[in-house]
């Protein structure tokens, strides 16, 4: 199994963030396709008509809130504001912008048991969760939120898709999106960047089974230095049906699912399973 870089490698410097901005800034459909902004603003029709009062919004992961902001404006202001992000002057720059009657942000690691830092209870939530999956484990991810979840609280949560059944197929038809030139700028100065040092190599992209769901499909750029590899980046694309099984296996429990045109990106809004059964895995 090759060895795989941390993901903090691919920005551990501000020329590798300015790298980054322009893959985004070249690459991006939520940028580029007016469509993929859409769907962000779909959901709020649903959330309108369940939501009985006032309500909190908790962002995960939520960068600076840019696609909270385009649900927000279909929606009340919420009484509460909660931005978290594993970067804290961004969950900090998202509270600023993002409309609510109180606000706060918090700095958490979504990768590990949340901390015992209180979730406002008072109100019905709606966690949101948007561009996060391709890069944590799902399931335990997802698990580890269900647990949090009272019955009146929603998830709204985004894939990146393999569009179509097959997640390999589907994957290699987004190929392209990854393999160009910006892109491969901004990782292989990573590749320079990093210590201790790789050995002279190059760049390949390519569909890999994900190593803990093997039919689950990952996009990965791997670093080819005979005879050894590193995964340098790395990207879940499931299909429609194995981000189902996901929410089932986390006791969760789907009212809506939102796709862009494309099938390339949804949104799914869920609510804690009815009959949820004590957890069994520790995570
Ligand atoms: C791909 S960006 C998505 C940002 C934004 N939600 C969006 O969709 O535009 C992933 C975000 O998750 C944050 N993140 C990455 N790993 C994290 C972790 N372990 N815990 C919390 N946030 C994390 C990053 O700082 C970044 O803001």
């Amino acid at each position: 199994m090759p060895s795989e870089l941390p993901a903090s490698a691919l920005y551990s410097s501000p020329a590798l963030g300015r790298l980054w901005k322009k893959v985004h800034q070249a690459c991006s459909p939520f940028l580029h396709r007016p469509a993929v902004r859409r769907l962000y603003q779909r959901p709020t029709s649903v959330l309108r008509k369940t939501l009985a009062g006032p309500y909190s919004l908790i962002a995960l992961g939520c960068a600076e809130g840019t696609k909270e902001a385009l649900l927000l404006q279909g929606m009340p202001k919420p009484a509460f504001l909660l931005t978290a992000d594993t970067n804290l002057s961004l969950a900090r720059r998202a509270a600023r912008h993002l409309p609510a009657r109180k606000k706060a942000f918090r700095n958490i690691d979504l990768s590990r048991p949340f901390p015992a830092f209180q979730f406002p209870t008072a109100t019905a939530r709606i966690f949101t969760l948007f561009g996060v999956l391709p890069n944590l484990e799902p399931v335990p991810l997802l698990r580890r939120i269900a647990r949090l979840m009272k019955s009146d609280d929603w998830l709204l949560f985004s894939a990146n898709l393999a569009p179509g059944k097959s997640g390999f197929a589907g994957a290699r038809k987004v190929l392209s999106q990854y393999n160009n030139l910006p892109t491969r700028r901004w990782l292989e100065a990573s590749v320079r960047r990093y210590r201790p040092k790789l050995p002279p190599g190059g760049l390949e992209f390519g569909v890999h089974p994900d190593p803990r769901e093997k039919t689950l499909a990952r996009i990965e750029a791997r670093w080819i230095a005979h005879p050894k590899t590193w995964i340098i980046f790395s990207s879940r694309r499931p299909t429609m049906a194995q981000v189902e099984s996901w929410i089932r296996i986390a006791h969760l429990k789907k009212t809506a699912r939102f796709l862009e045109p494309r099938g390339e990106e949804g949104l799914w809004l869920v609510g804690p399973a009815p009959s949820r059964s004590p957890p069994s895995h520790p995570d």
